[in-house]
């Protein structure tokens, strides 16, 4: 389903009257952000209906959504999401990054659960548009950030199964910190034996509700482990590595190989794994992605072939992976250091990404 090219859209901007005092946002942004717990006074709606198109695009202020309890978002989950962060500089500019390749993947996500394509333009307007009135939420602190969480869902209702004929695309904010409670330290692992996050032909590759929906009761099965993350196998053979619940996965081999898993068509085509690919050539790294069993990984840790392992995405930016645990299975220490190469990379990627070093791929878009 595509929309008709148009001209951009011109938005309307409502300043909330409820809006946070400076004193009040101050006291919030200068205490322990973790991830996902505050929002910002402002969020983003485009409206999408089939026979209109993109339209009524705004900034107003954050607030309850209004929906028909028919709508077919609540019914048969027709939801799709994304995850970018605004990093603010140290000359107090405010940038993202690789903002084109996230409204790309949303307009394959879109396509993927039939909704209707967002041009990347307006993806990519649409941030720069919250952080035109909401710029003072974009944290300084180091690490911090400001996380975008855009999401599209189908408001139609209509209890009959089908793709709906009207959506709604928002933009919610989050200032943010480390979205392990731990930081940066190596955190453990659950492996999921029972169940699978995808399916062969399913959503997968979509950034989608339901994916996560699914990932919940075997992250409950880890957190009773003391584990913070889980790791899916592949649905078809149950052999291979996927990916974790939110996040990529990694393998650094002692002979400087860097080794991530292939994309299968059921995991995310996570757009930190595709810039920690580019900085491990321009390392000198030899890259490879394709099928990594687990077999390989626990074999490869025994004999010491297997040195470091990492998990990353735009939250979890890149952590180090100290131990796999599933039932009659542990892989690594959980005790055991970050390893070098994974903090190396993780170093100039997030170096890159707060101006602290040149952004010689041209990955970094100036917001405001
Ligand atoms: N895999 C899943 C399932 C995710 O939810 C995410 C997070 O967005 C990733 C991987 C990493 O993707 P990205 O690096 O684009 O954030
Ligand atoms: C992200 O890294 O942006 C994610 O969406 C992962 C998770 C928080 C859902």
């Amino acid at each position: 389903m595509t929309t008709p090219s148009a001209a951009p859209l011109a938005y309307r901007v409502t300043p909330s009257t409820h809006a946070r005092t400076d004193e009040a946002r101050a006291a919030l942004l200068a205490g322990d952000l973790g991830f996902g717990k505050h929002l910002t006074d402002h969020m983003v709606t485009i409206d999408w209906d089939a026979a209109g198109g993109w339209h009524d695009a705004r900034v107003h202020a954050y607030g309850p959504l209004s929906l028909d309890p028919a709508a077919a978002v609540l019914h048969y989950g027709q939801e799709i999401f994304e995850g970018i962060k605004a990093y603010r500089h140290a000359d107090g500019s405010i940038w993202t990054f690789r903002p084109r390749a996230n409204g790309e993947r949303l307009q394959r996500s879109a396509a993927r659960l039939a909704l209707p394509q967002l041009p990347v333009d307006e993806f990519v307007e649409s941030l720069r548009q919250l952080v035109a009135v909401d710029h003072e939420w974009v944290p300084s602190a180091a690490e911090t950030s400001l996380y975008f969480r855009p999401f599209m869902i189908a408001t139609e209702a209509f209890l009959g199964v089908r793709a709906a004929q009207a959506a709604a695309y928002h933009v919610i904010a989050s200032p943010a910190g480390a979205y392990f409670a731990n930081g940066v330290s190596p955190v453990s692992i659950w492996l999921s034996q029972e169940y699978a996050r995808a399916a062969k032909g399913g959503t997968g590759a979509a950034k989608c509700g339901g994916n996560y929906a699914a990932s919940l009761l075997p992250q409950l099965e880890a957190r009773a482990q003391g584990c913070s993350q889980v790791l899916f196998l592949d649905p078809v053979e149950g052999k291979y590595l996927e990916e974790l619940g939110g996040m990529n996965v990694f393998l650094v081999y002692a002979d400087g190989r860097i080794v991530t898993p292939e994309l299968s068509g059921s995991i995310l085509d996570g757009i930190t794994r595709h810039s920690i690919l580019q900085l491990a050539r321009d390392r000198g790294l030899q890259v490879e992605e394709r099928k990594v069993s687990l077999d390989e990984w626990r074999d490869g840790v025994a004999s010491g072939e297997i040195v470091e392992a990492f998990a990353c995405g735009t939250a979890a930016v890149i952590t180090p992976i100290g131990e796999l645990k599933g039932k009659d299975l542990s892989i690594g220490d959980a005790n055991a250091p970050a390893g070098e190469v994974t903090m190396a990379i993780r170093k100039e990627l997030t170096d890159i990404q707060y101006g602290r070093l040149p952004d010689r791929h041209g990955w970094l878009v100036r917001l405001r």
